[in-house]
């Protein structure tokens, strides 16, 4: 079943991932309010279902579908691809906005640091998982959420996982440097299939971001700056615009800010780092196959 008929998305089915919370649950929201189906990841069942439920009775859309797991483990990740193949005949939209900043390094149960795992891996295995069938699906998005944050990024090739040094700051830069170089090198890979991948800076929003495990700098001047943050609506406008606007139909390996195409960092359009990256993260998913 699509979402309700009536509305601009009406028809379409959108997955979301991360779409509990903050910026993820207001595109979420938005989404289905247009009539799409909408599937929303979150890592507790009782509150990803609670989520669906709410953003459905608040939308007048009942096809809004929860769909726990820990997206932190490929295992999860693998699951959940199939679940969401399984509920899905058909996916148009897929943003994939799970994402966080940890101040500490951690290992997942992988055995992978937890930022690099998270914001990159997670994004990159589950939409190799669901590519076959956003293809089959074409016209499809995929559609990514990175941050400005990416412009401090640097891939350390050496040393991708903080094993020497660790700063949260910097894990983070990387990991969404790596949102870019992925959506770049997947927008060439998906050339000709009707599947368009783009990728985005939300602004700076009022979240739950790095509520879990902040760094001193944060908990200082989060609470003072929180107020003058964009909400997490309009922090979700430009995720909205790249999975919905007909004006991006057929728009591909653009980097967009406040829903308008921009420059990303010199860094991010290394193809060669692209392809480095795109091969050592396939390395590190089959480890799990
Ligand atoms: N907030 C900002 O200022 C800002 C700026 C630039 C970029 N971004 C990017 O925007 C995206 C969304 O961030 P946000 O600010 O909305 O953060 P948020 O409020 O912390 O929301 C994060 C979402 O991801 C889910 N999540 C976290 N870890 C997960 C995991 N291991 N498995 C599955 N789901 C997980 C959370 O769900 P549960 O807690 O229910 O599991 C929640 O739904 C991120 O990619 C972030 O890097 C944010």
């Amino acid at each position: 079943m699509a979402g309700i008929s009536t509305g601009p998305m009406a028809g379409k089915t959108v997955l979301v991932t991360g779409g509990t919370g903050g910026i993820g649950k207001a595109t979420a929201a938005r989404l289905a309010a247009m009539g799409a189906r909408v599937g929303i990841t979150g890592r507790d069942i009782a509150r990803t279902r609670a989520v669906a439920a709410e953003i459905a009775a608040a939308s007048g859309n009942p096809a809004v579908d929860p769909f726990p797991a820990d997206m932190s483990s490929q295992a999860e990740v693998r699951r959940l691809a199939g679940e969401v193949l399984a509920a899905y005949p058909r996916l148009d939209v897929l943003v994939n906005n799970v994402g966080g900043f940890w101040a500490t390094r951690r290992l997942t149960a992988d055995g992978l640091e937890r930022t690099f795992a998270v914001n990159h891996l997670a994004p990159f295995l589950f939409t190799c998982l669901l590519t076959g069938r956003l293809k089959a699906s074409a016209p499809a998005r995929i559609v990514t959420v990175s941050s400005g944050a990416h412009a401090a990024g640097k891939i350390d090739f050496g040393d991708l996982q903080g094993e020497r040094r660790y700063s949260g700051q910097r894990a983070y830069s990387q990991s969404k440097l790596a949102n870019i170089l992925f959506t770049y090198e997947l927008a060439r890979r998906l050339d000709g299939t009707g599947v368009t991948a783009t990728v985005l800076h939300p602004g700076v929003v009022r979240s739950g971001f790095a509520a879990e495990d902040p760094s001193p700098m944060l908990k200082l001047f989060l609470p003072l700056i929180r107020l003058f943050l964009k909400t997490p609506e309009k922090g979700a406008a430009t995720s909205i615009y790249l999975a919905s606007s007909p004006e991006v139909e057929g728009v591909t390996g653009t980097y967009f800010a406040d829903s308008k195409p921009r420059a990303s960092s010199p860094a991010s359009r290394d193809t060669a780092a692209a392809a480095r990256l795109w091969q050592i993260s396939l390395d590190l998913v089959a480890r799990t196959a």
